[in-house]
């Protein structure tokens, strides 16, 4: 076999080097001429390309290498957050030479830790760039510089640590399998279970390395997400009481406005239950009894407008009934009474008075017993002036609450700020610190046995946790069958049984997430599924 093997290596290699003279040979003179002019194109294009190199750096677009030996320096100090790197298209305006070599996907030389928006849609850099490199100082929200991606195509590199996860576009069987053991999974979901109760289960919680949400238990907590600053609390003063009492002769007590209805939280049928007993303008969609002005009614405009704060802010009341019951999980429904000066009337995060101006800002509804006691005691207080105005005595006398107060000046992020960046981007800078953190670890532990590697990063339940839904006042028993609130039930069920059925995929290595349904016939076939 061997000598066989050599024979034909050599017997080819020999015809190989055999070919070219004998070419050269046949061709005579001719060739000899052809030698010359390939020598003199070869000198002419080095001549081209070096001039070109010289007038280009004399000009500043010169490169040289970076560490990692890819990036053009001429991009290097530009690289601020928001400029591009393509990482499968040659660049077409920098010289041959300067292309990154990791043009490929699937490249192995990602030139730093990367992280990878696995659901794009909210990938906060500007349209159409798809990979950018980010230098992120800790006022920023974390130390490090990174790519940021929505090359999907990466994640097989060793350098691809962190995937980033949108919660309300995340899908169980759309998980980036197979899970590598470098991946850190990043979840961002500020919204609530309306939109994905996946998260209410510690079993998918415990997948992620690290997560930003309206708990102040995650990694990265935004729980005032609605909250512009501290002032908006109390910089717009309410109208006063004999204007509001005057107002009541032709408005109801109480404002709700709300344009999802049937929600996880159970509120249309709380609300409809309450209408029995007191006046409430519904605006909205839900329970609708009264119409907006023209002017008022395109939502998005509108719904900070001056215009609209005016006209919510005539109300004494205000229903601020979240669409998901949990803790930490606030929304503008709570914070844009308080700004306008009308009392809410909340249903929500059962802890909320963590996070309000002080203990005597809001009216609780879950501490009544029924719809009917809480329109009872609104009643009385609509009456009574006194009692009323001691709801609003922090737009004078300002804010109590040290915990608002002091997680308001802590956060470096903003909302719609031009001088800091968003939640997104801030977790995003977070998220890379981290990364860079444990890699820096692990190169010193490489290089020094000693040196400690950082133990792993897990979520919990507490990162979400949102309970199952549950009925608003009342018995479920009494609540048909065709309500929503049965569907939410099942949804929050059936989001579980996701949730392991990933798990098991993740554990035994599944390289193909969308096999995920057959994973879940699989576990009812075991008698595993928790929904009907
Ligand atoms: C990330 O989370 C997974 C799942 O909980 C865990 O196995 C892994 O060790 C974690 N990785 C790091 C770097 O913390």
């Amino acid at each position: 076999m061997e000598p066989s093997v050599r024979q034909r290596g050599r017997s080819t290699s020999k015809t190989v080097q055999e070919q070219l003279p004998s070419q050269q040979s046949t061709s005579g003179k001719a060739g000899f001429r052809l030698k010359y002019v390939i020598l003199f194109l070869c000198l002419l294009f080095t001549a081209i390309f070096l001039g070109t190199y010289f007038l280009l750096g004399a000009i500043g677009i010169g490169y040289d290498t970076l560490s990692s030996g890819i990036l053009p320096s001429n991009l290097k100090g530009h690289f601020a957050k928001g400029d591009e790197i393509d990482l499968s298209k040659p660049k077409d305006d920098l010289p041959a030479k300067a292309k990154p070599s990791l043009k490929q996907p699937n490249s192995k030389a990602l030139p730093l830790p990367t992280i990878v928006w696995w659901t794009d849609k909210l990938f906060p850099h500007f349209q159409g760039q798809n990979t950018v490199k980010i230098e992120c100082e800790p006022h920023q929200g974390g130390l490090g510089t990174c790519l940021v991606t929505t090359d999907k195509n990466v994640l097989s590199d060793p350098l691809a640590r962190g995937v980033m996860f949108y919660g309300s576009d995340f899908r169980a069987y759309e998980a980036p399998l197979p899970r590598q053991p470098w991946h850190e999974w990043a979840l961002l979901h500020e919204e609530s279970p309306l939109n994905n109760q996946i998260f209410s289960h510690d079993v998918m919680m415990s997948q992620f390395n690290h997560t930003s949400t309206f708990r102040r238990e995650s990694h990265y907590p935004i729980t005032t997400q609605h909250i512009n600053n501290l002032e908006y609390f109390t910089e717009r003063k309410p109208f006063p009481l004999n204007v509001k009492n005057q107002h009541r002769e032709k408005l109801a007590p109480i404002v709700y406005i709300q344009t999802h209805c049937n929600v996880p939280s159970d509120r249309d049928r709380y609300v409809k239950e309450l209408m029995k007993y007191i006046d409430v303008d519904s605006y909205g969609k839900c329970l609708n009894n009264k119409k907006l002005p023209e002017s008022l009614r395109d939502p998005v405009e509108s719904m900070e407008a001056k215009e609209f704060h005016d006209f919510i802010a005539r109300y004494k009341f205000h229903l601020a009934f979240e669409n998901g019951i949990c803790e930490d999980y606030i929304t503008e429904k709570l914070i844009r009474p308080l700004h306008v000066g009308s009392v809410p009337i909340y249903r929500g995060s059962p802890s909320v008075k963590d996070w309000m101006p002080n203990d005597h800002s809001f009216i609780l509804a879950d501490n009544f017993d029924s719809p009917q006691k809480l329109a009872e005691f609104i009643k009385g207080l609509d009456k009574n002036d006194k009692e009323y105005l001691r709801y609003l005595e922090f737009k004078d006398k300002g804010i109590d609450n040290e915990l608002l107060r002091d997680t308001m000046a802590k956060r470096v992020w903003g909302v719609n700020e031009w001088r800091k960046p968003s939640f997104i981007n801030a977790f995003e800078c977070y998220l890379c610190g981290r990364i860079v953190e444990r890699l820096e670890a692990e190169q010193a532990h490489e290089r020094d046995p000693s040196a400690p590697l950082l133990p792993p990063s897990m979520a919990n339940g507490n990162h979400v946790g949102c309970p199952e839904p549950t009925v608003s006042f009342g018995d479920i028993s009494g609540v048909a069958r065709g309500e929503d609130i049965h569907f939410w039930k099942e949804d929050y069920w059936g989001s579980k049984d996701q949730a392991v059925a990933l798990k098991r995929m993740i554990d035994r290595g599944a390289t193909d997430s969308s096999k995920l349904f057959e994973e879940l016939q699989k576990m009812f076939a075991e008698g595993l599924l928790e929904s009907g």
